[in-house]
């Protein structure tokens, strides 16, 4: 088959070379993008009087019946068009004559490929911030339901200080809120058309780049051709962004699986977000929660890849940057899908409020509330540490907890406990009392949780 860049060629590369060096098996993603971006193209050539108003008419015609049959999966690609573009091109110029070989006039496939980009990017990233604020309303909603549901905080892993589970909850809404911020900014960095940079120079034609930006939407251009066909800032960074947003998935995904094990048995996953064992038939699987927990290397990869491929490379285009788009589709896809799953499973799931409430009552996370109160009595911090200290391990020597312990003893460790440490020591009582600002306790909650609801 004649290529479309045939003319200063003598004989044709075979098939398995062809093979090697076409990108349509994976950029014919951006069908409809490069149909829109070449309607603007061709609407703002007639526009300039750079073709005749019969050629753009045809020309248009043709696009939008391809765009058509692209929506009912019509299209059929070849290998040895390439890539999209060249793809598109021809099926133009079959079905409409040598007119359509018209509509590359201006252009380079260098400044399309970058145009399909953005525009494939923007319309992505509008996608993942809805989802993120989904996400956000079904945390915030379940946040509600537990304000006074009480859970340990740890820290190392280990018991630390009883907190309100809405409180854990939140946590989360605030690192999406920052992932939601992250991938909002970067809108203004996708939102610039590099169409009409041609292939590094610009063009001789008289093309409005303004004119053909405005018809995609975009809100600016680039003031730098060169720059223009080069830049692939804006895909790092949303592969930076969603590196980010997997990371506080992961996390989440691990608290998910270590919560819904017999050992911490704090929540139960709905059965439509678990699955079983083929050889086990007690086995419930966290399986949802791990592969997100797992596919964050896949969105880290795709990071190291593409900074790796941009890594050195001379000014302007070069073939390296067709690799920009496998890891942009496969995050693209990777995180939209771990926010809908993340975000079901955490509406369906069982919070077992009886469990977690029995948990703090049976542990010495209440320690530093003895601590604090002899602290607030005058005794020097430190000294208070010490002396419950020492009382939390007569505890485990007698096997119980602090609520145990005879007023004499606690008298007999410091004499400036009174009765009233029992009111204290409650889990209930500590964590109500943490009412600094953004702490656990419940009032504090409340206020957090009616902050993040302006934000969505
Ligand atoms: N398929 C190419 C890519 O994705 C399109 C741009 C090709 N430009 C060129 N001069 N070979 O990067």
């Amino acid at each position: 088959m004649t290529k479309l860049w045939g003319g200063r060629f003598q004989k044709s590369a075979e098939q398995w070379v062809d093979e090697f060096g076409a990108s349509i098996s994976f950029d014919q993603t951006l069908v409809i993008e490069d149909l829109d971006g070449s309607i603007a193209h061709v609407k703002m050539l007639g526009d300039c009087k750079i073709l005749p108003s019969a050629d753009v008419e045809l020309i248009l015609s043709g696009l939008e019946q391809l765009k058509i049959s692209a929506a009912e999966n019509k299209l059929e690609f070849s290998i040895a068009n390439e890539d999209i573009h060249l793809n598109l091109e021809k099926m133009l110029i079959d079905l409409i004559g040598p007119v359509g070989g018209k509509l590359h006039t201006g252009r380079s496939r260098n400044d399309q490929v970058a145009t399909d980009m953005h525009l494939f990017l923007k319309n992505r990233v509008g996608e993942v911030i809805e989802l993120i604020e989904l996400f956000q309303k079904t945390l915030v909603a379940q946040a509600e339901e537990h304000v006074e549901t009480l859970a340990p905080g740890y820290t190392h892993l280990q018991r630390a200080q009883p907190i309100s589970f809405a409180h854990h909850l939140m946590a989360y809404f605030w690192m999406l809120e920052r992932d939601k911020d992250r991938f909002k900014d970067s809108i203004k960095r996708i939102d610039i058309s590099p169409l009409g940079a041609g292939a590094l120079a610009g063009t001789t034609f008289p093309i409005d780049r303004k004119l053909s930006a405005e018809y995609l939407g975009f809100a600016n251009v680039y003031a730098n051709s060169m720059d223009a066909v080069s830049d692939r800032d804006f895909i790092v960074e949303f592969l930076s962004n969603s590196s980010m947003l997997m990371a506080h998935l992961s996390r989440f995904a691990e608290e998910i699986i270590l919560w819904s094990s017999s050992e911490f048995n704090f929540i139960e996953l709905d059965d439509s977000f678990s699955t079983g064992s083929s050889i086990m038939p007690q086995k419930k699987n966290p399986d949802m929660a791990e592969l997100i927990r797992g596919k964050t290397g896949r969105v880290y990869g795709n990071l190291m890849g593409l900074l790796t491929v941009i890594k050195g490379l001379p000014l302007a285009y070069n073939k390296d940057m067709q690799e920009d788009k496998e890891g942009m589709f496969d995050t693209v896809h990777t995180i939209v899908g771990s926010l809908k799953i993340f975000e079901g499973m955490v509406r369906t799931m069982d919070v077992h409020k009886e469990r977690l409430h029995d948990t703090v009552h049976k542990d010495f996370s209440n320690a530093t509330e003895l601590a604090d109160y002899l602290a607030a009595k005058g005794l020097p911090f430190r000294e208070a540490h010490e002396v419950t200290g020492k009382l939390v391990f007569l505890c485990i020597q007698r096997e119980y907890f602090l609520l145990d312990l005879p007023l004499e003893d606690l008298q007999e460790a410091n004499s400036l406990i009174e009765s009233d440490i029992y009111d204290v020591l409650s889990p209930l009582a500590a964590v109500r009392r943490r009412n600094s600002l953004g702490g656990t306790g419940f009032d504090q909650v409340k206020i957090q949780i009616a902050e993040a609801k302006t934000l969505l």
